[in-house]
């Protein structure tokens, strides 16, 4: 097989050797097809058929992560620029929203739109007020009540096809429910992701190495314009829906009203909308919404306000871009100028130092900010290890005037530096190469395979440094690990502190060494007897908890919560998961593991170093003296559906996704996102569509809700 290439094996039945040839040729010939594209030489395929390389590269990238090339399309500069979506014209353009910026701008909207319509300046006109979502907006387009398209905005006439993105998002249905179901319907609103989701996911991608993402907004737009929707699912993306677009009948004849209609047929809607007829209620309503805006958990930008009367909206038209009838109320910019006091250096649970810039205190949006991420030495630097100025780095100096900006729950960022007011004397910072916890060396990994030098520097010391042992022991306390109600980040300092907790397996005596200790918990600052003996109990309600949680807890880098379930279900009990992780120098026990799904080289060497260290296996072995985890529940190996690869499509109407995704691991099959070569079945509810097709296509079996109860027995 030696000069034919891979190009038609499908990507779930590459070997790792083809995968690598494969991954050469993908890169030759995008950057060809690039290079024709840019220049003055007509492009040799499609729009569509090049989408289908930097598919199937992604693909390829995906499965065998270790095997991306330097010269990657997908890290080219301009990859985002460069990627084409099916491009949607939208039948009624989405247009923007003019801005106010002051009470007044508000009272003069309100007077501009009465004199249009020639309504005397005392007469009623209603208006509903409602958050303006800071996410991207969406049409979606329903035939007959089903899903059919879903596109971005783009430029407002034109926008990309998200369609299959679109349908992992639960907010949005796949089929309309309720009555008065218009043949053709394109609901229109905004997408979004809270702060838990954001914090959460770039927690997971910390966990996984992965580069974290700058805001909510930002991310909620990366996870929406993903090439593989698999990787949308699992972004918990959310959407309000708030206008419309084409519709063959409107529901109501007011804004508010069409919402509700909305709401009914199975669409989140803002609660805060309301509608006032009075313009100094309205205000009032904003500066409400204002107040509330910390606690909403997802950023909003201003309050949008519309004419509730849609015949007036119709009289009222447009002007340019922007509809007469509406306008957003912003609110004030976050963002404000300050000095830059200091550079502290935290060390991370991998020993990752992260610069955090001290600020001069100063209040921006009503917080009291004193610090600002300053993400990594190179960004701090304004330089790459190359020497090459990098995106976004700032050359920032201790005293530099800075500007400040603040966007929901989101660690504040600096946008700029004033370098008129820098002092002739400032000199560049210098990031330390030593750990400022324990003194031990600082480097910067590179990466054999990339020869890539990492972006963060990493105390070497390991458990011997404290800010490391600290951390360590908050994430195995952590919700997502072991979760020990009353064991918080501020109650494992002051254990460490005291000596009373200096590694995992210590939380599990401490209530024995309480019992014979004179220096008790319950009199200790902050304690009382309740609450020691509410710690001691929560602590043992953990020693069973389950054994993902333990090998999640252990803070093994790369290995998230997703990957110890992973190890969890494949060793299916802690002796087996020791006994393996104890002989991963065994060739045989390491290419078991790399061979499991989710698991490639980075993961498994990740461990082996992990398990390779002695002090590291001291102290978890001393913890599994104290616990007795519980391994995950036993997958039925006799049910019909074992052992097989199924995907579930369409809305089903008889179980959430979750549920389904748990039943069908639960009687042994493995759950995928997307239809391949390697799918045994497709269960597929109404509102079906790629999925299904492609299904037919490869001949796989496909289900409806009730045959798959039939199969399965219940
Ligand atoms: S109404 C014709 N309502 O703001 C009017 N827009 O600056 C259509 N947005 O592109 C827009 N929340 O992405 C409307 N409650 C809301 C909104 C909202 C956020 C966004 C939308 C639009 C942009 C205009």
């Amino acid at each position: 097989m030696t000069d034919k290439s891979f190009s038609d094996i499908p990507v779930d039945d590459l070997s790792r050797e083809q995968a690598e040839v494969e991954l050469a040729r993908l890169a030759l010939e995008i950057e060809t097809h690039d290079a024709r594209y840019h220049g003055e030489d007509a492009p040799l395929v499609s729009d569509s058929e090049y989408d289908a390389l930097r598919r199937r590269n992604l693909a390829i990238e995906q499965r065998f992560q270790e095997l991306i090339r330097e010269d990657s399309p997908s890290r080219r500069v301009g990859y985002v620029a460069l990627y084409k979506f099916d491009k949607i014209t939208h039948s009624v353009p989405m247009l923007s929203l003019d801005n106010a910026f002051s009470d007044g701008d508000v009272r003069e909207f309100a007077n501009r739109i009465r004199r249009f319509l020639k309504l005397s300046p005392d007469s009623p006109l209603e208006l509903t007020a409602e958050p303006k979502i800071d996410g991207l907006s969406l049409s979606i387009r329903y035939e007959n009540g089903k899903l059919v398209s879903a596109a971005t905005r783009g430029d407002g006439t034109v926008g990309e096809d998200v369609t299959e993105n679109a349908r992992t998002i639960s907010d949005i249905p796949n089929v309309l429910g309720g009555d008065n179901i218009p043949n053709v319907v394109e609901v229109r609103g905004e997408v979004y992701m809270t702060h838990k989701a954001f914090t959460d996911l770039n927690k997971r991608m910390e966990d996984e190495g992965k580069p974290t993402y700058v805001n909510p907004r930002n991310t909620a737009a990366g996870s929406l314009r993903q090439l593989d929707s698999a990787i949308t699912a699992q972004r918990p993306l959310k959407f309000f829906a708030y206008a419309w677009g084409e519709v063959s009948y409107l529901p109501a004849d007011t804004q508010i009203g069409v919402v509700e209609a909305f709401r009914i047929w199975g669409f989140e809607t803002n609660p805060l909308m309301k509608v006032f007829s009075d313009v100094s209620v309205l205000i009032a309503h904003y500066h409400a919404i204002e107040e509330e805006r910390a606690g909403l958990g997802y950023d909003i930008d201003g309050v949008v306000y519309k004419v509730n009367d849609l015949a007036l909206q119709e009289r009222l038209g447009f002007v340019s871009r922007f509809p007469r009838w509406a306008i957003a109320h912003k609110f004030p910019a976050e963002k404000a100028w300050t000095i830059l006091n200091g550079i502290d250096i935290q060390v991370g649970r991998t020993g990752a130092l992260t610069p955090v810039a001290r600020l001069e205190p100063v209040t921006v949006g009503g917080v009291v900010v004193t610090n600002a991420t300053l993400h990594n030495e190179d960004y701090v630097r304004g330089i790459g290890n190359n020497g090459e100025p990098i995106r976004d780095g700032k050359d920032l100096r201790i005293g530099d005037h800075v500007m400040i900006q603040r966007a929901g729950d989101v660690i504040p960022q600096i946008l700029d530096v004033d370098l008129e007011k820098r002092e002739p004397s400032s000199k560049p910072y210098q990031f330390p190469v030593r750990c400022p916890a324990c003194g031990s060396h600082a480097v910067r990994e590179v990466n054999a395979k990339t020869g890539k030098t990492d972006s963060v520097r990493r105390c070497t010391g390991g458990l011997i440094c404290p800010a490391q042992a600290i951390e360590q022991l908050k994430h195995l306390v952590s919700r997502g690990a072991l979760d020990i109600d009353g064991l918080g980040d501020k109650q494992v300092d002051g254990f460490y502190r005291d000596g009373r907790i200096a590694d995992a397996a210590d939380i599990f005596t401490l209530r024995e060494r309480d019992e014979r200790s004179l220096k008790k918990l319950k009199d200790a600052d902050g304690w009382g007897s309740t609450s020691a003996a509410k710690l001691f109990d929560a602590i043992d309600a953990v020693r069973s908890a389950d054994m993902y949680r333990f090998i999640y807890g252990l803070g093994i880098r790369h290995v998230g919560e997703q990957t110890a379930k992973d190890l969890a279900r494949t060793y299916g009990s802690m002796e087996a998961f020791t006994e393996a992780m104890k002989n991963l120098d065994d060739m045989m026990v390491y290419s078991d593991l790399i061979a499991v799904d989710g698991i490639g080289e980075t993961v498994a060497s990740a461990l082996r170093e992990f398990f390779g260290e002695e002090r590291n296996l001291d102290v978890y072995e001393r913890l599994l003296e104290q616990v007795d985890p519980t391994p995950p529940e036993q997958t039925s190996s006799d049910s019909p559906v074992a052992g097989k690869t199924i995907v579930f499509t369409g809305s089903l109407e008889q179980m959430t996704r979750d549920e389904a995704k748990a039943m069908a691991e639960r009687l042994g099959a493995k759950v995928s996102g997307s239809v391949s070569a390697k799918t045994d079945l497709l269960v597929a509810g109404p509102g079906a569509g790629s999925k299904l097709k492609r299904a037919a296509e490869l001949g796989v079996d496909t289900l409806d809700e009730d045959g798959w109860f039939k199969l399965i027995g219940r």
